[in-house]
């Protein structure tokens, strides 16, 4: 691996890190976070280890949809400041050696758009074809992504005197992305963007993006990439695409990877759902075995939770049923009959064995790990808040009032705090911060071995065979070294000890989360799992001139 290749393709191993500025600081304490609180804290996202800022929607819109419904594309709410404040952020970001990404939702616009509002007016509109109408909605119309919210994809608009396409909320009109008017517009926006510091996309909805009935969609993701390429030889797409493997793997383009640098990878986050459920590591094991193999050029996004419902649509019926069982007994805990509203921490009961378990594994799949705010403290939902709201609530930097996160009245919040055993009092930064044994430090650790672990974004990726069906042991072999990772799914007192016996070329053996000592003997190594346990092994050869 060239150091060339590694600064060109950061994004293969960073480490990704999602927030809402509205929830993370407010600096000015007016009830909402701001890119000045954000930027107070950049110092604490890189004391964690954070390569790249993911930022959500925050330019100007209604908030109908937590800020994806876009009203302008070219702003900054002045909820959250201006561009001069956004300017800075970049700047200081890229001064402390992290990236940042932001949000381009071009699917669909807020219907409070001009462009749509001018669309709307009359036919005669320039905009009119920026977005899709029809004199009747189609008889087949495909079921809307908020069920519990609308009947269909077609609402009929009054002032237009037709039907409008909205793959989500009616207030969220579709993009018309066949017409070249709008992919103009499209190629503005990002070029905006680019030209102002980000480093990147996490681009929204692809599948519906591109979808225009038309048999090239495709073109236009490569189209977009080379766009972005252009103008940024080293800027990053990370598109979001809730498909199996067989239909997602076309969304990286072709074997050279010219579309989506990188993609969630939604089936291996719910067959973890899954696996953990079952106590057994069996349904993620299936899931990684039929992951594609990835173009050089490409690479998975791992994550635990996001800032959406935990979907678990691509679990058959009874598959879904056990896990909504298992960590969402309540039918408050559910939405859209789909997925679950909670954190991970309060669905694992608060364990912090079985949470870091979680945490080691996902570090240690192959590809690059994302976090959503709040999960390097363990933070939990607000359980009566309305659906996805539930995991949007203020960080909790500090046990006082708001968490510290806000001098305003609890009444301007965005959201509440949460309150009982996950509230601020209990699990917050500064609390953490002093205390080596918190989960902060916890995920700081992983992020450290992750960052001396290339073989993670890079390597070959092996699942090593073993008798016990509650564990994974997985390998990944690098250029310079091999990585195996072990993780034993099964609780308390379901101790297990794996032998690993293919190691013979090697001399030593590295515990990088630890400080257990291996021996060697023979090339056999005898590794025990406590329940939960996981470990990460450094196979070393004599020699070896990488750090340890
Ligand atoms: C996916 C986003 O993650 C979600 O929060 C949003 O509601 C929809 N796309 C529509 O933009």
């Amino acid at each position: 691996m060239k150091v060339s290749d590694i600064s060109d393709m950061w994004w293969k191993t960073a480490v990704f890190y999602n927030l809402n500025v509205g929830s993370y600081l407010d600096w000015n304490d007016d009830g909402t976070g701001d890119f000045e609180g954000l930027s107070h804290r950049l110092d604490y996202l890189g004391e964690l280890g954070v390569t790249c800022l993911w930022l959500a929607p925050f330019y100007p819109s209604p908030r109908a949809d937590n800020g994806y419904d876009i009203a302008d594309y070219f702003g900054v709410d002045p909820r959250y400041g201006d561009l001069g404040d956004f300017v800075e952020v970049v700047r200081t970001a890229h001064e402390r050696g992290m990236r940042v990404i932001v949000d381009l939702v071009v699917n669909h616009t807020s219907d409070a758009h001009p462009w749509f509002q001018s669309a709307r007016q009359s036919r005669d509109s320039p905009y009119r074809d920026f977005y899709i109408w029809r004199d009747e909605p189609p008889e087949d119309q495909r079921a809307s992504m908020f069920p519990d919210a609308e009947d269909g994809v077609w609402f009929y608009d009054e002032a237009a005197g037709q039907y409008y396409e909205h793959s989500f909320y009616r207030h969220q009109p579709d993009l018309n992305t066949a017409n070249p008017k709008v992919r103009e517009a499209i190629a503005k926006v990002i070029g905006f963007w680019l030209q102002i510091g980000v480093d990147g996309f996490r681009v929204d909805a692809v599948p519906f993006l591109i979808d225009n009935g038309g048999e090239n969609e495709h073109e236009y993701l490569q189209a977009i990439r080379t766009f972005v390429g252009r103008r940024n030889g080293a800027g990053a797409l990370l598109g979001e695409v809730n498909l199996p493997y067989d239909k997602q793997i076309a969304f990286f383009g072709d074997e050279d990877g010219d579309e989506l640098t990188m993609q969630f990878d939604f089936v291996a986050n719910q067959r973890l759902y899954l696996s953990l459920a079952r106590e057994d590591a069996g349904p993620l094991v299936e899931a990684l075995r039929a992951r594609p193999q990835l173009a050089r050029t490409n690479q998975w996004a791992n994550f635990v939770r996001n800032h959406d419902e935990l979907t678990l649509d691509q679990l058959s019926e009874d598959e879904r049923n056990e896990v909504f069982e298992a960590f969402a007994p309540e039918e408050s805990m559910r939405i859209h009959g789909r997925g679950i509203v909670r954190r991970l921490p309060p669905m694992l009961g608060g364990d912090p064995r079985w949470i870091r378990m979680v945490y080691s594994l996902t570090f240690s799949l192959p590809g690059a790990p994302v976090l959503y705010y709040g999960e390097e403290i363990g933070m939990g939902e607000h359980p009566t808040l309305p659906g996805r709201a539930a995991v949007r609530t203020p960080m909790q930097w500090a046990d006082s009032p708001n968490g510290a996160f806000s001098g305003a009245d609890a009444d301007d919040l965005p959201h509440p705090l949460v309150s009982g055993g996950f509230s601020a009092e209990h699990i917050n930064v500064s609390a953490q911060l002093h205390d080596p044994e918190s989960m902060f430090h916890f995920v700081r650790q992983l992020v450290a071995a992750y960052a001396i672990s290339p073989e993670i974004g890079w390597g070959d990726f092996e699942i090593l065979p073993q008798p016990h069906a509650c564990v994974l042991v997985h390998s990944l072999q690098g250029s310079m070294g091999r990585l195996i990772a072990l993780h034993n799914f099964a609780p308390d007192g379901r101790k297990v000890t794996v032998t690993l016996d293919d190691t013979d070329e090697s001399t030593r053996a590295i515990d990088l989360l630890g400080n257990e000592t291996y021996l060697l003997d023979d090339g056999v190594l005898n590794v025990t799992l406590d329940g939960f346990g996981y470990r990460w092994i450094r196979i070393a050869r004599t020699g070896d001139k990488r750090l340890l």
